[in-house]
């Protein structure tokens, strides 16, 4: 189907909001034929969208396919920068290197690089993500905040908050944040953030955030080693979750948050962080790569460094680390 009539017979319908529209009025807002209507709608179901027709009232969606593509995540995206561009593959090696590429080559903010499917997705200290098709979120989002480099590691907080927002509003559930970047439901994963930076000493050329978010997977998808300690809004919530809609409204938190830090600082954020974190005040176990420190998790510096209180009073500083708690 040529995408310009696609897009608007997708927005026709999404005004709709489920109600009938008749062949007449369809055909006069695509500039076509009633029969070419009736062609572009069997295409639709072709494409796995249900649509019900009825004489006399014409034509309604009853439900779209659980597929991410541009029009799915643009059709009814609020935001002014995030997700404006969209760069959309079903499969790739990973949503971070693609994102890579497209900064250096001069992507604008906001670029967003999705995909059904990574290959060799990425996690943190050089671990592997787990990225199957059709069922979860594998996203890398483009910003070029001015601000030092060392001011980075914010940006995943502020993430980690918006993503734990968007949960919240799309299926009702209530994540925790285990820091730095896990957001955790019953205590298992369900979102992992990756942030990367393209940067000179003085100055942050772009920053790509990468996240993954286990959506509609069973428990049987999940392979052995993940299987207790991951899981997915589908299980915990019992029913699966719009995958589209939740993008739009990350990227609406996200993007609503950032304006905030860009104007106003780190502080928001931070407070909001420590409320929807699980570490704080909490007897902790950081395992670094030079060893373990133990003792009651703090808080977090305004540079999103965690601080430990060991047995004896000292406050040690944990850039890096696997917490256990
Ligand atoms: C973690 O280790 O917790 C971070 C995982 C980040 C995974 C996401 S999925 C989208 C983006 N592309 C990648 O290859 N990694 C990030």
């Amino acid at each position: 189907m040529q995408s310009e009539i696609r897009k608007t017979l997708l927005e026709v319908f999404s005004n709709a909001k489920g109600e009938f529209i008749s062949g007449q009025k369809l055909s006069e807002q695509l500039g076509c034929s009633r029969t070419a209507v009736w062609k572009h709608i069997e295409d639709l179901r072709n494409e796995g969208y249900e649509l019900e027709a009825v004489r006399k009232l014409g034509y309604r969606i009853l439900s779209k396919p659980d597929k991410i593509s541009c029009n799915e995540i643009q059709l009814g995206l609020e935001t002014d920068t995030l997700g404006r561009n969209v760069y959309f593959e079903e499969t790739v090696t990973s949503t971070q290197k693609i994102a890579h590429r497209l900064a250096y080559e001069g992507a604008v903010e906001g670029t967003v690089v999705v995909a059904e499917e990574q290959t060799s997705g990425r996690g943190r200290l050089d671990r592997s993500w787990y990225s199957p098709k059709h069922t979860g979120i594998w996203m890398s989002i483009i910003l070029r905040p001015s601000i030092p480099p060392s001011r980075a590691p914010q940006l995943t907080l502020l993430t980690a908050v918006a993503v734990v927002q968007a949960i919240q509003e799309v299926t009702g559930l209530e994540p925790d944040i285990k820091w730095p970047n896990d957001i955790l439901l019953q205590q298992k994963k369900v979102v992992g953030i990756l942030t990367e930076l393209q940067a000179e000493t003085e100055r942050i050329n772009s920053v790509i955030i990468g996240i993954g978010i286990n959506v509609n997977q069973e428990r049987i998808h999940f392979p052995e080693e993940l299987s207790s300690i991951a899981t997915s809004l589908r299980l915990e919530k019992g029913e699966p979750v719009d995958r589209a809609k939740l993008i739009q409204c990350i990227l609406l938190k996200i993007e609503k948050l950032y304006k905030e830090y860009m104007q106003h600082g780190f502080k928001i954020v931070k407070l909001l962080w420590e409320s929807y974190s699980t570490s704080i005040g909490k007897h902790i176990v950081a395992r670094t790569l030079t060893g373990s420190i133990e003792g009651k998790a703090i808080g977090i510096t305004d540079e999103g460094v965690l601080l430990i209180e060991d047995l004896t009073g000292k406050i040690h500083q944990i850039y890096s680390a696997d917490i256990e708690i």
